[in-house]
This record gives C-alpha cells, structure tokens and sequence, in this order.
C-alpha cells in the first residue's frame, strides 16, 4: 500500500467507501451488510488499507453500524470518516449529529468529520461552529468537506479557524472537475481530495453495456448508466483494456491509478465483494506511465456522456441539423 502523507495524517491511497454497507438502493441484500460489509473492512485493514469513509446519511446510520464492531477491534489501524448531513446546521445540532455518529461507530472520536455538501440556503460558514465545537471537546480529530468548491472550502477554513484538511468530491475519468482548481489547490497548501466514485459507480470497470445493464435502483438512477452513455463509453473502455493488458491488470485497477496518480488525492472505492477490494488495494501499487496517462486522458476527453444537463437544446440543435 502507498499513503498520502499531508496536512498532518497519512491516509491510505486507496481507502474503503461504505455507502453500500446497508444501503438498499445498491441491491446487495442482507448478507451483504451482515456478512461481506465486515469482510471487506476487515481485509482491507489487513492489506494497509486505513482509510475508511462513512456518513450518518448512508443505510440512514446502518453503515457506521455495520463498522462498529469491526472498530473495536481494529481501531488504531482505521482512520475513520464520516459526514453530517448538513440540513439544520446550527452549532447544538451539528454538535448531537457528530456524538451520535461517533456512538453509532462506537469510538471515542472520529478522525475526520466531513460536511457532506454545502447547505444552499445558509452561509457557508454557518455549520463550522458546531464542527469545530466537536474538535474542541476532542470529539473530532480534523475537519474535512465534501462537494465544496474551492471558494466555499476557503470560506469554510476560515469560518473554522483551523484547517479543513480535506474535500470529498466525485474524480474519475469520466468526472475530472476536481482537478482544475481542487487538486492544484491541495498540493500547493498540503491539503487533501478524497477521490469519490473513482470507478465512475461500476462504469469503469468495464463490466456494464447497453446490453448488460446494472439491475439495482443506484444505478438505473444514474444517467451513465443509460445504453446510449454506455455505447458512447466504448472507446474509453477499451482504452482502459488496451492500458490494463499491458500491466496484466485489470480495467477497474487502471481506472483507480489514474485517479491517484494525482498528488495528494486519494480514492474510496465502494466493493461488492472481498475480491473486488482486493483488487482495488492492489490498484495503490501500479505506477501507470506518462505515455499510458496520456492515452487514458484522451479517451476520457473524447468520451462526453449526457448526463441530461443540457439534452433539450442539444437534441433540439440535432434535429434542425
Ligand atoms: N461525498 C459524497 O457526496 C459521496 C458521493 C458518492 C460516494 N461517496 C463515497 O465514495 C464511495 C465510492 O463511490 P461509489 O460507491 O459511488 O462509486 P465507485 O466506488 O466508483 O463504484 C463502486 C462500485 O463499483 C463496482 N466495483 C468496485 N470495485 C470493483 C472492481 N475491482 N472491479 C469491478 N467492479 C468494481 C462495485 O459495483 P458492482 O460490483 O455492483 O458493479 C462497487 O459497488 C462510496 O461508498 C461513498 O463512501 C461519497
């Protein structure tokens, strides 16, 4: 396993997300979150893996649940992460959201406390009074965000007073937004990008086509996942193949190098099973080359799904051509 060593912690390149640890809409079933979820924390943790990212809205607490127990046994080797979800972030509130998470996990303090996405409605400002409240009473180790861009990440570090070390945003090579102005801005200043969704939800492994559709609720919701995305998605599939052959890898681990082939970001993939995790932490120790980099950024520039953002005035153009 490689880290990332930055902003006071060393993370885990590749790390663990939990969204699917009791989550229905993933479809995994019940063995799943009573069986495999434990599985996959517990080898992970055994293959270097100490990144681990939660969030009270996931399975609505039944992820962190499904953590605990593993916690109790493991917790020095975890570096656990978790979100709150910032509806009514007034400081009493904010302050009650983080123990109950931290009791739902059973520590004694979470090592980074995300805000999970802006709230549109308040200052941005408004919920780092109860988060830092929570690092006062030595609750939380660090402050983190999620889905932040880089003004609003500035304004929340300085409403806290103290560095929100890290920012938890969608980066794979379908979404590479993050690294404009987000991952520059964590080099320069020794900050963190956790990398979500970094295999684009199952997309980039190469596994789904518009003739093998995924079945669960997660993904018939999301528009990548439409047959014409993932027709149009073929060109950069192959190219994932073409570049995993040449290090007898496979598609999915080629997706998740790219990722953290970027300074000071690193990547929470979800699993579907130990297999999947283990090939995913195998993934940290592959050093794509600067020419293999390059074909893999093409293809991913080459490769414009629609995502429903604009459809109606494209397909208009369309037709009148
Ligand atoms: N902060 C936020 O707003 C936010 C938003 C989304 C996610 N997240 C976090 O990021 C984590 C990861 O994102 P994500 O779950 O959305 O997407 P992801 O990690 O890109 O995709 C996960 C899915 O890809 C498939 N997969 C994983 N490893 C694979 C492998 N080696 N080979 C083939 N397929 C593989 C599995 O699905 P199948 O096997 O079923 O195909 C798995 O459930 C979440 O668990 C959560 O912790 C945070």
């Amino acid at each position: 396993m490689r880290y990332v060593e930055a902003a006071g912690v060393r993370l885990s390149r590749i790390g663990i997300g939990t969204w699917q640890f009791g989550s229905v809409e993933w479809g995994y079933g019940a063995d799943y979150s009573e069986q495999t979820a434990t599985q996959i924390i517990e080898r992970g943790l055994e293959l270097g893996v100490n990144l681990i990212d939660t969030a009270e809205l996931y399975g609505f607490g039944k992820s962190e649940r499904i953590l605990a127990p593993v916690l109790k046994e493991h917790r020095d080797e975890a570096f656990i992460a978790t979100k709150v979800t910032p509806i009514v972030p007034f400081s009493p509130w904010v302050r009650s959201r983080g123990r109950a998470s931290a009791k739902r996990l059973g520590v004694d303090h979470i090592d980074l406390y995300q805000v999970h996405a802006p709230n549109p409605t308040l200052p941005i400002g408004h919920i780092m009074g109860g988060m830092v409240d929570l690092v006062a009473d030595g609750a939380v180790t660090h402050l983190g965000v999620s889905n932040y861009n880089l003004a609003q990440w500035k304004l929340s570090e300085q409403a806290a007073g103290i560095p929100v070390i890290s920012n938890q945003v969608r980066l794979n090579l379908v979404d590479r937004g993050a690294l404009k102005a987000l991952a520059p801005y964590a080099r320069a200043y020794d900050r963190i990008i956790i990398a979500y969704s970094p295999l684009a939800q199952g997309l980039l492994s190469g596994g789904y086509s518009a003739a093998r559709l995924p079945k669960d609720r997660m993904r018939r919701a999301n528009p990548l996942f439409l047959p014409e995305n993932l027709e149009a998605a073929r060109p950069l599939l192959a190219t994932l193949e073409r570049v995993a052959q040449r290090y007898g890898a496979t598609s999915a681990q080629i997706a998740l190098a790219w990722v953290i082939s970027h300074d000071n970001v690193v990547a929470i993939p979800g699993a579907s099973s130990v297999a999947q995790l283990e090939h995913n932490v195998a993934a940290a120790d592959l050093a794509l080359s600067p020419e293999d980099l390059a074909e893999l950024g093409s293809a991913a520039v080459a490769f414009q799904p629609n995502t429903g953002v604009g459809t109606f005035p494209r397909r208009a153009l369309a037709a009148l051509r």
